[in-house]
């Protein structure tokens, strides 16, 4: 089935909108994304990631271009006209077309466009063995809070990843600590036992799975700190995992080609994946 597409007041065959290219997403990467799933045609989270949305938006003084609520029924929608059971859903909201100009004029109109694709989540295979992930510097700018269209570095770190034939590259700090990965987030069960993922704040995107993952571990009353972790505390920790709209919670059970703990996803890592597939209303739920 053609998949259809939606730019700035219109439904098309994905082939034909056009960006106009003085959009200054283009030339300025000045623009932010969400990445949403929809399943059954119910998008997950969809509050929260329109949360997310608007706080990217006010850093990167792009006005809203419509209310939220009109915004949610646009992405509904698209998700109808692609009639997919389990679909991935891109939104891009960007500055907008005008002349060159670092400085944008205030009555430039943002551009805004959807597109839905199918969902791949990760295979049965993936989720009983897990994944390997590979430790490269975090190169990345100083507001990885916000959800920008401009991801060079975290293109090249996947990149490299994907060459080693690694899943995802977490990111290391000049100070050691893992922050995140290229589109995820990192966790480990550290040697003691507890569960643990890099606070909030600039240096990672605030993942939605990452916070209902939080709030599934709290329910569960598993001992879990927002604390940062270094690559050596991750080589030494029982369990690890990546957190995304995209890879729902996958074990990682190889670190730099070390395994992590015994190399099999432990029982934090499963508890969660299933809490959460269920959270996310996903079939694999009940197949675990
Ligand atoms: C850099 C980065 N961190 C974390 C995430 C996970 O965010 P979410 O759980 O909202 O998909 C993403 C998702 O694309 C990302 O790009």
């Amino acid at each position: 089935m053609t998949r259809i597409a939606y730019l700035n007041g219109r439904f098309a065959p994905i082939s034909t909108p056009a960006v106009a290219v003085e959009d200054r997403g283009l030339q300025f990467a000045h623009g932010v994304y969400e990445v949403l799933k929809a399943i059954g045609g119910r998008l997950v989270d969809l509050d929260r990631h329109l949360d997310r949305l608007e706080r990217s938006l006010a850093h990167a003084r792009i006005p809203m271009p419509t209310s939220r609520a009109v915004l949610a029924l646009l992405l509904e929608e698209c998700v109808r006209r692609n009639r997919l059971a389990e679909a991935l859903v891109y939104l891009q909201i960007d500055r907008g077309v005008a002349a060159r100009n670092h400085v944008c004029p205030e009555e430039v109109r943002p551009t805004l466009f959807v597109t839905v694709r199918p969902a791949r989540f990760p295979t049965p295979e993936e989720r009983t063995r897990g994944v390997a992930v590979i430790t490269l510097p975090d190169e990345r700018w100083a507001r990885c809070d916000i959800k920008s269209v401009s991801l060079l570095p975290n293109v090249l770190a996947r990149s490299r990843a994907a060459e080693a034939g690694a899943r995802e590259a977490w990111l290391v700090g000049a100070d050691g600590v893992i922050t995140e990965g290229s589109a995820s987030n990192a966790w480990i069960v550290d040697a003691a036992g507890v569960l643990r993922t890099h606070p909030l704040g600039p240096r990672i995107l605030g993942g939605v799975t990452r916070e209902v993952v939080l709030e599934l571990a709290r329910a569960r009353a598993l001992p879990l700190e927002e604390r940062a972790f270094t690559r050596a505390e991750a080589l030494a920790a029982r369990e690890a995992f990546l957190t995304s709209t995209t890879s729902l919670v996958l074990p990682v059970t190889r670190i730099d080609d070390r395994p992590v703990g015994d190399g099999l996803p432990g029982p934090v890592t499963r508890t969660l994946a299933r809490a959460y597939a269920e959270h996310a209303g996903l079939a694999i739920a009940t197949e675990e």
